[in-house]
């Protein structure tokens, strides 16, 4: 695989692609220019995760009919589903907790959540406990760019202990979100706690829908058969709601991550 080659084949379980709802596009042209970069990245199957947080509000009925507009133009070349980025604010929690599948990827079990900037770790835990409890599996949305994580990776197990999934966005393998999220990104995927690679794209221009830049670097760190598992199996297998075929058991597992990252 090259980094300048795109191959075909990915599955983007974070996308902000819908106009007018969020940060991404901000109207239809937009989102047409965004869904044909989406395409010409290679990916075949994708879901619209707009934000639901104190700045937007999500509107499931309405996000779909918006959704199927665009899959109108995409025809036969990408299928669209939907979903939204829960932020972990204690009224989202509420909501999600009596109805995590008005909010999961496609009404399957996994629900992507994100984590304020600055957080409480126990509060956390006892929210992402209260989903696991509502029967939804967390996805937790780009951890290697929390600074909380990146002071303190080991908080990430406690999760993943949970049954939470770690989400890794691609451009954080090569460097776009800084040094930190980079250092971070590669230590959780030889750290075997990297299950999932997303774009979370929000335009054609910036933060572009691209996975084969990150596909190479995934590759060189920890083979071809993990882009795959990242890239394609494990979130072709959110979408199904099924479980992940690559999920490994945190006993056993390299506990040398942490040290690679302060050496
Ligand atoms: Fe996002």
């Amino acid at each position: 695989m090259s980094a300048e080659t795109p191959a075909r084949g990915w599955v983007d379980t974070h996308l902000h692609l819908l106009p007018g709802v969020d940060d991404g596009p901000a109207a239809a042209d937009e989102a047409a220019a965004l869904l044909e970069a989406v395409i010409a990245a290679g990916t075949t199957q994708a879901v619209a995760t707009p934000h639901a947080n104190y700045q937007f509000q999500f509107d499931r009925d309405a996000s779909q009919a918006l959704l199927r507009r665009l899959q109108e133009g995409a025809g036969e070349r990408l299928r669209l589903y939907l979903g939204c980025e829960l932020h972990l604010s204690y009224e989202n929690v509420q909501r999600a907790a009596e109805a995590p599948r008005q909010f999961s990827l496609n009404g399957g079990r996994y629900l992507l959540v994100e984590f304020p900037e600055l957080f409480e770790r126990g509060a956390l835990g006892a929210a992402l406990q209260r989903l696991c409890d509502a029967g939804a599996v967390p996805v937790l949305a780009h951890p290697e760019r929390n600074p909380v994580f990146q002071q303190h990776p080991e908080a990430l197990d406690d999760y993943i202990r949970l049954g939470c999934v770690a989400q890794l966005t691609a451009s954080s393998f090569t460097g776009r979100f800084g040094k930190r999220a980079q250092q971070l990104s590669a230590a959780l995927l030889q750290g075997e706690r990297a299950h999932i690679v997303a774009s979370d794209g929000h335009s054609a221009q910036q933060r572009a829908p691209h996975f084969h830049k990150a596909a190479a670097v995934i590759e060189e760190l920890a083979g071809e058969a993990r882009v795959r598992a990242l890239c394609s199996d494990n979130p072709l297998a959110m979408i199904e709601d099924r479980p992940l075929p690559y999920y490994p058991e945190l006993a056993n597992k390299k506990r040398g991550f942490l040290a690679r990252l302060r050496g």
